[in-house]
């Protein structure tokens, strides 16, 4: 095995807004390093995921070692391409905290946006080394000036300072290997201590147990050794160890500085946490934790229940496996009278819901009925205790309350001056406050605002997308519990309270949301054999109406003019079979009306 020392190794990320280029400039990388040979080579190669293949978009972090000879020395390069999306940033916080060097990689067309902001931020804090690359000059549309003078302005840097480069048609790619080289630090690591390395990530292999994604910060590990998992206390004897090449690639030692994976026996995903440390299980050295990540805050609470309840076992089962490899992931199980037994989970934002979702049919062929996505609120009973609820069913009944808080953020969105009165627009529907507003250029601003987080978990950021035909971006961070004035907006189906409609709404826009879910749920919902009335609630008072007219089967048809008495007869049964539906209180709602409800929201 050939020896690399620690000098000659460079752990970094690439870090840009969504499609600003990431993965596509990985992919040269993995050319000009010969990682992945010509032929094998496909667009956004570290992609793996069906899911991000066919969106485009990168959800998960995917590390890869890389091997590169400048002036006859070869170094190691460890890339870890860090997903885009302002749901995933929990994703890239972690990614940054195994590095030493950052890639800032900004679109030529659309400039700074505002999660090269988020990022950019994140990366100061871990005192990475930056270096700044702007993307895409290929294209005749391209800025490439402008979105300099953006750039250095924004570093505090000179434009020389700043790379040109087509990603896409590797222009001037192998000179940023060559600055990666240069300008990046090599980790400062102690091999001669006792091993200890961090988990970043993880999955589940059914042989080899947790598959654990490290960084070695201290040390070294080889194979058949036993670890200790210092916050868990679990232990294991390994089963194997390696790089990423991007697929497993199996060796016999990890050591300090190296990013690499080590299979480690354990059957039980619950004990391997992100963020943990591994250590040898000597019994004698007591080795100190090594700064774990911060918890990830969910802000989004959704229910979600298997669509054939009998398939509860199935959704438990891949929702931890899921969070295995998904650390943001929070869940705990629930019952709903009409839906049976399912889980209350906690997102990062709405598109994690979303992927998270569609990666339970895809990898599991479940499919999930999920309720109205929520924010946590907070209450505050007449006893003075406060709780958080998560999902309008458990909402209290009004004498109990006291005084409703729900959370607040902060909206960093930057859009082109032409698109300035379509945001303003979004935002003031949003119920959202201005803060402050920057220009970033002749062309482009930076707005500040502040805005209930309920308002922007579903819809906002694709109205804001399309609205400005996909130039605006918008990042947000929470910033407290404010007092709020909310009411529980309750849905009556043929009499029959269907708690998963409820939702948690402004008490001043009671009747306009009353009035547009009912209509929804009319046009939803299949015709019935009785008519049915639905009906929005609001502390016990109707406020908003529809009936689904009945779809009367004329059974009767093919007997015209014939026997009165089979006539009667047909006609006694078919109210005999409504009045049986009437008697079981309720009508079949189809899942896919709830699926369709709550997208349309
Ligand atoms: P996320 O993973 O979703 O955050 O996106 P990303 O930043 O990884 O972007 P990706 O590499 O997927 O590129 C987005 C789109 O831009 C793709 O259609 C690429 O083909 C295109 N693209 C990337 N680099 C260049 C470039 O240098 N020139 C041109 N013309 N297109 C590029």
């Amino acid at each position: 095995m050939e020896i690399i020392n620690q000098n000659q190794i460079r752990n970094f990320v690439i870090c840009a807004h969504i499609d600003h280029g990431k993965s596509t400039l990985a992919d040269r990388f993995l050319e000009l390093t010969k990682t992945i040979a010509k032929e094998k080579m496909r667009p956004q190669y570290l992609d793996a995921m069906d899911l991000e293949q066919e969106r485009g978009i990168t959800i998960k972090m995917h590390p890869v070692r890389m091997s590169y000879t400048l002036d006859a020395i070869r170094y190691t390069l460890n890339l870890i391409d860090t997903p885009g999306h302002v749901d995933f940033s929990y994703e890239v916080s972690r990614a940054l905290a195994g590095v030493e060097g950052a890639i800032l990689l900004v679109d030529a067309i659309k400039g700074i946006q505002a999660q090269t902001l988020a990022n950019l931020e994140l990366a100061r804090k871990e005192n990475l080394i930056i270096i700044p690359v702007i993307n895409k000059i290929d294209l005749i549309e391209a800025k490439v000036q402008e979105t300099k003078q953006e750039l250095a302005k924004l570093l505090n840097t000179s434009p020389d300072e700043i790379f040109e480069i087509s990603a896409k048609f590797g222009t001037n790619v192998e000179n940023l290997l060559k600055a990666i080289i240069e300008k990046f630090t090599p980790p400062k690591r102690e091999p001669e201590k006792p091993f200890r390395a961090l988990i970043f990530d993880s999955k589940y292999d059914s042989f080899k147990g947790v598959i654990a994604y490290v960084k070695v910060v201290d040390g070294k590990i080889g194979l058949d050794e036993k670890i200790h998992l210092i916050q868990s206390k679990a232990e294991g004897k390994i089963k194997e160890i390696g790089y990423f090449t991007p697929e497993l690639s199996p060796q016999k030692e990890l050591k300090a500085g190296e990013i690499g994976y080590i299979a480690t026996g354990i059957k039980e995903p619950r004990k391997v946490r992100v963020g943990e440390t591994i250590t040898k299980r000597t019994g004698v050295i007591k080795a100190e934790p090594l700064p774990g990540y911060q918890e990830p805050k969910p802000m989004v609470f959704a229910s979600i229940y298997p669509e054939n309840p009998n398939d509860f076992e199935l959704l438990k089962e891949a929702i931890s496996k899921l969070k295995l490899n998904d650390a943001s992931l929070v869940f705990e199980p629930e019952i709903k009278e009409f839906l049976g037994r399912g889980f209350r989970c906690g997102f990062l934002g709405s598109l994690h819901a979303e992927i998270f979702s569609e990666r339970i049919g895809r990898e599991f062929g479940l499919n999930l009925v999920i309720s109205f996505p929520s924010v946590a609120y907070k209450i505050i009973n007449k006893k003075n205790e406060e709780f958080l609820i998560k999902t309008a069913s458990d909402w209290p009944s009004e004498s109990e309350i006291k005084e409703i808080q729900q959370p607040w953020v902060k909206l960093e969105i930057i859009t082109p001056v032409i698109y300035l009165g379509e945001v303003l627009k979004i935002l003031k529907e949003r119920k959202a406050k201005h803060l402050q507003a920057r220009h970033l250029s002749q062309e482009r601003r930076l707005l500040i605002y502040e805005a209930p987080l309920k308002e922007i978990i579903v819809g906002f950021y694709d109205k804001l997308k399309n609205q400005t035909k996909g130039f605006a971006s918008l990042n947000y961070e929470f910033l407290e519990y404010r007092r709020g004035n909310l009411v529980k907006l309750e849905i009556l189906i043929a009499g029959k309270k269907e708690e998963p409609f409820s939702k948690i709404i402004f008490k001043e826009d009671g009747y306009f949301e009353g009035k547009k879910l009912v209509e929804k749920l009319k046009e939803i919902l299949p015709g019935q054999l009785f008519s049915v009335p639905i009906q929005a609630l609001i502390s016990g008072r109707i406020i908003a109406r529809e009936t689904i007219r009945a779809k009367g089967k004329d059974v009767i048809a093919p007997l015209y003019g014939g026997d009165y008495t089979r006539k009667k007869k047909l006609l006694e049964k078919q109210k005999k079979g409504k009045k049986e539906l009437k008697e079981k209180g309720r009508i079949e709602i189809p899942s896919k009306v709830f699926l369709e409800i709550f997208k349309q929201d």
